[in-house]
C-alpha cells in the first residue's frame, strides 16, 4: 500500500481508545490524525485527558495531540469508534451520513439489519450489507461493526465446526476479565476475591450476535444460523482475556482428530496480508490445564484464539475451553483487522477529511 490512510479515534481515552493508539500508532497502513472523546477531554491534550493504562508508553507524538469534540468536522474519513452503546447511538450515525467509514466497537448498531456485524475470518461476506446503507448510498459512509468481546473467542472456535460439521446447539458459560467493562468498570470492592455472575445485557448479546456471525448473508439480509445457544456471563477477577466453558451438538458426527484438524486447518484469510491477522486465527493449547488467561491471551499478538480441554461431553457432543484478549482481539484489535479488510477491499472512504456543511 503506498499512503497510509488517515483516522481519527472516537472515544480515544477509554479502555479501548487507548487500544487503538497502541495498535495504531505504528500501522502501516494507517496514521493517527484525530483523536476525539467527551466534553471533559475535548480541548486538553491527550496526554491531560488520558489515564493511560498499558504497559506500553504512551506515544510522545499522541500525547501532544489536541483531543477534539467528537463531531465530524475536521475529522478524516476513516473513524475507529470506541464510545459507549448510549453515545454511539448519537453520534456514530452524524459520521457515516457525514461521509465516514466508522468501524465500531460498540453494540449500538450491531444487530441492525443493514449493519454488517463481522469477523473477517468468520463472516466477510457480510460486508455486502454496506451497500445497502443509506449513508453509503448518500454520502460514501457507512458503520461496521465487530462482535462483543465474549462472542469473538467463540465464533472463533465454532466457525471452523460449523462449516465442517453442523451446529445444533451451544451452551457457553463465560468467565469474563474486569476490563470488558471499560475503565474504572467494575469497583475494586466488588471484584476483589469474587465473582459476579451478572454482566448487564451480555448474554443476550453474546447469543444473538454468535447466531447472525455464523448467518449466511441472503440478498440484502443475514439469516442468522438455525442452531441453540444458551449463554452464562460472569466477570471473573482477571485483568485481560475472556475464558468460555463450551459444549456443542454437531449435525454430524466429529471424531477429536475431525475437531483438532478443523481447527488446525482454519486458515481464511490465507490469501490475504493483512499486518494484524494472526497467522493461526484458532490454535489448540495441548496442555491439560491450559488455556489460561495469563498465559495465553497475548498468542497471535493478542488476535488468536486459543482452544484446549476438548473432551466428550456427557450432555452434548463435545465440550472443551476458548480463550481470546477482550481488548485486543475482542475490541480494538477486531476493528483495526475489519480495518485492513476493508482497505484491502478498496472500501475505505478515499478523501482524508470530511467536508460538512452547517
Ligand atoms: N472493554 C472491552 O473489553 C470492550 C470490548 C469490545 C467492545 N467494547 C465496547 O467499546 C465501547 C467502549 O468501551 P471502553 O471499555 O473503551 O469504555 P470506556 O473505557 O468507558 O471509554 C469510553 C470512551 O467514550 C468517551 N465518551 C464518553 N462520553 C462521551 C461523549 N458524550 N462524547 C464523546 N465521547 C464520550 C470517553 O471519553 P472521556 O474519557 O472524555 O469520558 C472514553 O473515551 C463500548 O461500547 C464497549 O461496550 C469494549
Amino acid at each position: 500500500m503506498q499512503t497510509r490512510h488517515k483516522i481519527g479515534i472516537l472515544g480515544a481515552t477509554g479502555v479501548i481508545g487507548q487500544r487503538f493508539i497502541q495498535l495504531l500508532e505504528a500501522h502501516p497502513w494507517f496514521e493517527i490524525a484525530w483523536l476525539a472523546a467527551s466534553d471533559k477531554s475535548s480541548g486538553k491534550t491527550y496526554g491531560e485527558a488520558v489515564k493511560w493504562k498499558l504497559d506500553t508508553q504512551l506515544p510522545s507524538r499522541i500525547a501532544s495531540m489536541m483531543v477534539s469534540p467528537a463531531t465530524p468536522e475536521g475529522a478524516p474519513g476513516v473513524i475507529f469508534a470506541a464510545l459507549d452503546t448510549d453515545i454511539a447511538r448519537e453520534l456514530e450515525p452524524k459520521f457515516a451520513a457525514a461521509g465516514c467509514a466508522v468501524i465500531s466497537n460498540s453494540s449500538a448498531f450491531r444487530m441492525q439489519a443493514d449493519v454488517p456485524l463481522v469477523v473477517p475470518e468468520v463472516n466477510a461476506s457480510h460486508l455486502g450489507l454496506l451497500e445497502t446503507q443509506a449513508w453509503r448510498k448518500q454520502s460514501g459512509g457507512y458503520i461496521v461493526t465487530n462482535p462483543n468481546c465474549s462472542a469473538i473467542g467463540l465464533v472463533l472456535a465454532l466457525k471452523p465446526l460449523a462449516d465442517r460439521f453442523g451446529l445444533e446447539s451451544v451452551f457457553v458459560s463465560t468467565m469474563q476479565a474486569v476490563s470488558g467493562a471499560g475503565y474504572p468498570g467494575v469497583a475494586s470492592l466488588d471484584i476483589l476475591g469474587n465473582v459476579v455472575p451478572y454482566i448487564k445485557g451480555e448474554e443476550e448479546k453474546l447469543e444473538a450476535e454468535t447466531l447472525k456471525l455464523l448467518g449466511k448473508l441472503s440478498g440484502s439480509r443475514v439469516e442468522p444460523l438455525n442452531a441453540r445457544v444458551s449463554a452464562h456471563c460472569n466477570r471473573v477477577p482477571v485483568e485481560d482475556g475472556h475464558t468460555e466453558s463450551v459444549s456443542i451438538k454437531l449435525k454430524a458426527k466429529a471424531t477429536r482428530d475431525d475437531i483438532l484438524a478443523a481447527w488446525s486447518e482454519f486458515a481464511p484469510l490465507a490469501g490475504y496480508t493483512l499486518p494484524t491477522a494472526p497467522a493461526q486465527p484458532v490454535e489448540f493449547a495441548a496442555a491439560e490445564d491450559r488455556p489460561q488467561p495469563r498465559l495465553d491471551r497475548m498468542r497471535g499478538k493478542g488476535m488468536g484464539a486459543t482452544v484446549g480441554r476438548l473432551r466428550p461431553c456427557s450432555l452434548f457432543d463435545w465440550k472443551f475451553t476458548v480463550l481470546s484478549h477482550n481488548t485486543i482481539r475482542g475490541g480494538a484489535g477486531a476493528a483495526v483487522l475489519n480495518g485492513e479488510f476493508l482497505a484491502a477491499l478498496g472500501k475505505l472512504v478515499a478523501h482524508d477529511h470530511v467536508a460538512v456543511s452547517a
